[in-house]
C-alpha cells in the first residue's frame, strides 16, 4: 500500500468535485494538526466559520472544542481534527449518505497515514458514519474496537452551545479519553478499558 502524505491529501480535497457540496463552498476544509497524533477528532462537516476559513472547528463549536482540549491539557497541534464530510452542507444541514459515501476516502487515508491511538467520534453522524451507531446520549463515554482501531464516542461539542447541561458529561468524557489513552501508552489489556 503506497501512503500517501496528509499535504497530498490536503490537495486533493481543496480542488475535490466528487460531490455536489463543491459547488456551494466557499473553501473545503481538510483535517488539520499533528501527522504523529495519538488522537484524532472526527466532526460532521464544516460549519459556516470553517467553510470561510478552509479550516475545521474554528467557529463556536471549534471554540468548545478547544476548552475541552485545554479542560485535559491537550493543544490543538498536539492533535488531530477532520470531519465525516470536508465541505459545508448548505443550511448546516446534515451530509447526506452520498455526500458522506463520496467523502469517506480522504477520512479513511487521513486515518491510515496517522494511525492514532485513538479516534475520538464527535456526535452522532461521526458515530452513525463510522460505527453505525446511533444513540450518542445511551452511548457516550464508549470505546468501540472495529477494524483493528480503538474509537471513543461522545458527544459534538456544539451540543454544549444548545444544552449546557453537557458541559460536565462532555468534560468527563474528555479526561476518560486521555485517561484512556495514558492506558493504552501503558500497554494495559484492552480489558482493563473496554
Ligand atoms: N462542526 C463540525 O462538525 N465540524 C467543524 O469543523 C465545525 C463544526
Ligand atoms: Fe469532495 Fe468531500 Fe467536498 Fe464532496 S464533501 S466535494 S467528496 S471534499
Amino acid at each position: 500500500m503506497i501512503l500517501q502524505s496528509l499535504e497530498k491529501i490536503k490537495y486533493k480535497v481543496i480542488s475535490c468535485k466528487k460531490c455536489s457540496l463543491c459547488e456551494s463552498r466557499t473553501h473545503a476544509v481538510p483535517g488539520k494538526g499533528n501527522s504523529k497524533a495519538e488522537i484524532v477528532f472526527v466532526g460532521e462537516a464544516p460549519g459556516r466559520s470553517e467553510d470561510l476559513k478552509g479550516e475545521p472547528f474554528v467557529g463556536s463549536a471549534g471554540k468548545k472544542l478547544s476548552d475541552l482540549l485545554e479542560h485535559v491539557g491537550l493543544s490543538r497541534d498536539s492533535v488531530y481534527i477532520t470531519n465525516v464530510v470536508k465541505c459545508r452542507p448548505p443550511e448546516n444541514r446534515q451530509p447526506t449518505k452520498q455526500e458522506k459515501k463520496a467523502c469517506s476516502d480522504y477520512l479513511n487515508r487521513e486515518l491510515e497515514i496517522i494511525n492514532p491511538r485513538i479516534i475520538c467520534v464527535l456526535g452522532n453522524t461521526a458515530y452513525s458514519s463510522l460505527l453505525g451507531g446511533k444513540n450518542i446520549t445511551k452511548d457516550h463515554g464508549k470505546i468501540v474496537r472495529k477494524d483493528k482501531r480503538l474509537y471513543f464516542v461522545t458527544f459534538h461539542p456544539a451540543a454544549i452551545i444548545y444544552n449546557p447541561k453537557l458541559v460536565s458529561p462532555l468534560k468527563k468524557d474528555f479526561r476518560r479519553l486521555v485517561k484512556v489513552l495514558g492506558k493504552i501508552k501503558n500497554g494495559s489489556p484492552m480489558e482493563d478499558f473496554l
